[in-house]
């Protein structure tokens, strides 16, 4: 069997890397790895292949920093040379990115099995990138791979499955969440990020990059008056994403309380989230990591994919609002999560049970 695997955004190599592993289990399944260069920072790609030991990517196609259309566009034409040479069973994508929807529509058009990674998740924001791709990518899919029961109520909920050609109905299935697979592995090797200054032991860690936020003044503006408040109690460490750094620089955006630092790669950021108090952002993949890691979470989002821990109270949402925010660090701060009994999100076999349900697949 032949996987044509599409990556292009850090999120992605980081839920990667647990399938890849559990792919080279097995010799009988070939993958090829394209990565769109979407990312291409060193801190943004490259790291995350070497320290969590991906394998290369065979294909780069360097598109990545234009406009959603021509970034898109441009992924489809390469993606669709890419998969007429090579010729592959199945192409596998991840999550909601705009290269998670070029490789979709490529998979589709040319009559290859597709596999949804991450599929189900809603907001209910079609204002959000994210959401368009991942409706058009779960629409076309052959197999959807949930991560959670409330992923496939969305689906079942919007008519899902959709017959995709006579007698072949889409494959709908709750695999677990990869990301809690790579949390769980990767933690044996996390470590301090070099040069980092902490002032106690006791640190916020703090992430910020949706659209919905960075290309909002008024939201950002907020969101940044609030974390300068708190940092005057508790040191604030925020990895910047390279999208939020040009903003807040041409913004003239204030800072001055936050320790800023580059974006860091999976293991520095395992360190990080494992030793902080209390997570906030407006990241997916980090609302759940605070949870694998027994952090609580405030999220700078009107809405959340990941309900359930929400309804759990483990995440606060607060949205822009420096009120909410304020109140919501007030509040949860010096919470001690209890996670133990719970198992939202699988048991930390997602790849195993993503590959055994494709070579099972006829
Ligand atoms: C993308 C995803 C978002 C995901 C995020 C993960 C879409 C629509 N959005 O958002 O869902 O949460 O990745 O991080 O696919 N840039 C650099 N260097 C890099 C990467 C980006 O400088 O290595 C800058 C460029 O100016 C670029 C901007 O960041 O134009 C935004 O990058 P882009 O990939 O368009 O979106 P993200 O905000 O990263
Ligand atoms: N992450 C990282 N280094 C950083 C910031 C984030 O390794 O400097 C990790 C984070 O722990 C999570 C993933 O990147 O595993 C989430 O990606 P991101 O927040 O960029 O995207 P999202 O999940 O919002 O799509």
């Amino acid at each position: 069997m032949k996987i044509l695997t599409i990556l292009g955004a850090r999120p992605q190599f980081i839920k990667a890397g647990s399938v890849s592993r559990e792919i080279a289990k097995h010799k009988e399944i070939e993958e090829i790895i394209v990565h769109t260069g979407q990312h291409y920072d060193t801190n943004m790609s490259d790291i995350f292949f070497e320290e969590m030991k991906i394998p290369k990517p065979h294909y780069f196609l360097g598109i990545g920093g234009k406009s959603h259309g021509a970034m898109t566009g441009q992924m489809i034409e390469k993606i669709e040379e890419v998969c007429l040479k090579e010729k592959p069973d199945w192409v596998m994508v991840y999550g909601d990115t705009n290269s998670t929807l070029a490789g979709s529509i490529v998979a589709s058009k040319l009559h290859i099995k597709l596999a949804h990674i991450e599929a189900g998740l809603r907001s209910f924001n079609m204002k959000m990138p994210e959401e368009v791709n991942r409706i058009l990518t779960d629409r076309v899919s052959d197999i959807l791979f949930c991560p959670t029961d409330t992923a496939v109520e969305n689906l079942k909920k919007e008519g899902f499955p959709f017959k995709l050609s006579t007698n072949n109905y889409q494959l709908i299935t709750n695999c677990g969440d990869v990301m809690q697979d790579g949390a769980l592995f990767y933690k044996q090797f996390a470590k301090k990020p070099s040069n980092l200054q902490l002032q106690t032991s006791n640190f916020i860690l703090c992430t910020i990059h949706r659209a919905e936020n960075t290309d909002d003044e008024q939201r950002l503006r907020d969101i940044f008056k609030a974390l300068n408040e708190i940092a005057k109690e508790k040191q604030i460490i925020l990895p910047l994403h390279p999208r939020t750094k040009k903003i807040i620089e041409n913004l003239k955006i204030d800072t001055q309380n936050l320790t800023l630092i580059d974006p860091v790669g999976y293991l520095e950021m395992v360190w990080l989230i494992d030793n902080c108090s209390l997570v906030m952002t407006d990241s997916g993949g980090l609302q759940k990591e605070a949870y694998f890691f027994e952090k609580q979470c405030i999220t700078l989002r009107d809405e959340t994919e990941w309900v359930e821990l929400v309804d759990n109270g483990f995440n606060v949402l607060v949205g822009a609002n420096k009120e909410k925010i304020l109140n919501a660090y007030k509040t949860t701060s010096n919470l001690k999560l209890e996670t133990s009994n719970l198992n939202l999100y699988g048991e930390g076999k997602a790849s195993e049970n993503i590959i055994k349900e494709l070579i099972s697949y006829e």
